[in-house]
């Protein structure tokens, strides 16, 4: 919340070119008998149930419209603080939850104001915003002065339609990348001076970059200094830490220090030794034999994952790709149908690397080594969302990757073994799941 000593350095960017249990107790949200699958396997050591958080009714009924049964590690640290309004800096595991500690602390505290823009959340690419407008919507579902009150807004898509949006129909939360707003905040149809609470998801990554940072803090500067402000990803480092705190008053922090605690259990982790030019038929070959629900293939490069994907298509894949060079309105599609299972194999750069969160992917593939570990586990954590088995294989094919390789080894304590002839089934496949 100390607006004016947030720094102040940094270039221009445009946005455009970001590629950016079952616990004891707390029969919580049994109050109807909609029971959807429970997924995975987590074991929480609390023991309460969302409904001693004291939500409102409307939420306790959306939550358990949306299966959650009992709430994560997380979400139990979480959100009791975030309710009454403290700032939160918050680390945790891929895949646990953490969309929902803001989602639903927000909605629980926010008092709507007609005409008042009363909640803003940024993050760093248009499909996880459009994501977690969604998620706002599934959560709000029964709050009668939410309808219709949460509006997304991102660069690609016209800027006339989100300012006639604004002032027709002014939402009470926002959801968007920081390019377009800062645009809607700089030409007076967005006012962010009523704004309580402000949300970074994936915040070391809007943060390290230093364009991205710029236009966060322009758009800070606009909000009041009375508010509360949270931030969340699965990597946080030393580093990182220091510039988060600077928008915020002291902060109740969540991190995983240890970082082997990152690992994802549920998720089988293997490498494939080989040259590049023999990637597409062990890719082809693996996509042949593993069961799978549905893939995301990771690559380095818009022009590879074009020509990938063009690949899988000629081989009769149900294949579909997303890069930053597509229009903003067939990346949306091309989400939509991924999402709605209408497509099994996503191709894709690191655009969809962090935060995505796709039920039914059982298997990551990196067809392309990630530059770095945080960006490994990001992407693998697109398979074996909370809890549930998953499968990443990771193709190396020379002394860059497999030093990249070594280093989530090292960090994460996890055995990254190659790949085996054979890999039985049920060690990457829900049960339920079986075809
Ligand atoms: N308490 C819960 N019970 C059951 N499912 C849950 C619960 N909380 C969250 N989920 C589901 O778990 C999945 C992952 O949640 P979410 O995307 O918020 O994770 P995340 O911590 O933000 O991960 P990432 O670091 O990858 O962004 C979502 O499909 C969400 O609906
Ligand atoms: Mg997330």
């Amino acid at each position: 919340m100390a607006e004016n000593d947030v720094e102040q350095e940094l270039l221009d960017y445009e946005e455009e070119e970001h590629d950016a249990t079952q616990e004891a107790g707390g029969d919580a949200t049994a109050q109807t008998a909609i029971k959807k699958d429970v997924k995975g396997t987590y074991v929480s050591i609390h023991s309460s149930g969302f409904r001693d958080f004291l939500l409102k009714p409307e939420l306790l009924r959306a939550i358990v419209d949306c299966g959650f049964e009992h709430p994560s590690e997380v979400q139990h640290e979480c959100i009791p603080q975030a309710i009454l309004g403290m700032d939160v800096l918050c680390q945790a595991k891929s895949g646990m939850g953490k969309t929902a500690v803001f989602v639903l602390s927000t909605l629980q505290q926010l008092e709507p104001v007609s005409g008042q823009v009363g909640v803003l959340v940024m993050c760093h690419t248009r499909e996880l915003a459009y994501q977690i407008k969604k998620e706002y919507d599934r959560f709000s579902k029964y709050m009668k002065d939410m309808q219709d009150k949460v509006a997304v807004f991102f660069g690609g898509l016209s800027i006339q339609k989100d300012m006639q949006r604004l002032k027709t129909d002014p939402p009470f939360i926002v959801v968007g990348t920081p390019g377009r707003l800062l645009a809607l905040v700089r030409n007076k149809s967005l006012s962010l001076k009523n704004i309580k609470h402000f949300i970074l998801d994936e915040c070391d990554k809007m943060l390290e970059q230093l364009d991205m940072r710029k236009d966060v803090q322009e758009i800070f500067r606009t909000t009041p200094h009375e508010k509360q402000v949270m931030m969340f990803s699965a990597t946080l480092s030393k580093e990182i830490r220091p510039v988060c705190k600077k928008f915020m008053q002291d902060p109740m922090e969540v991190y995983v220090d240890d970082e082997t605690k990152l690992t994802l259990h549920g998720l089988m982790q293997y490498y494939v030794k080989l040259k590049d030019n023999e990637k597409n038929r062990k890719l082809f070959d693996l996509l042949d034999v593993l069961e799978f629900n549905q893939v995301v293939i990771f690559i380095k490069s818009v022009q590879r994952c074009i020509a990938l994907c063009q690949l899988l298509v000629e081989q009769n894949f149900p294949a579909i790709a997303i890069h930053r060079a597509m229009q903003q309105e067939t990346r949306l599609q091309n989400y939509k149908l991924f999402k709605d299972f209408e497509k099994r194999i996503l191709v894709s750069t690191n655009l969809f690397g962090r935060g995505m969160d796709i039920e039914r992917v059982n298997i990551v593939f990196n067809y392309d080594m990630p530059e770095n570990s945080d960006t490994y586990l990001h992407r693998v954590a697109r398979a074996g969302r909370f809890g549930t088995k998953g499968l990443a294989i990771t193709f190396v094919s020379d002394e860059n990757d497999a030093k990249i390789l070594n280093d989530v080894q090292d960090r994460f304590e996890v055995n990254i073994t190659e790949l085996p002839e054979e890999i039985d089934m049920a060690s990457y496949i829900e049960p339920d799941r079986f075809q």
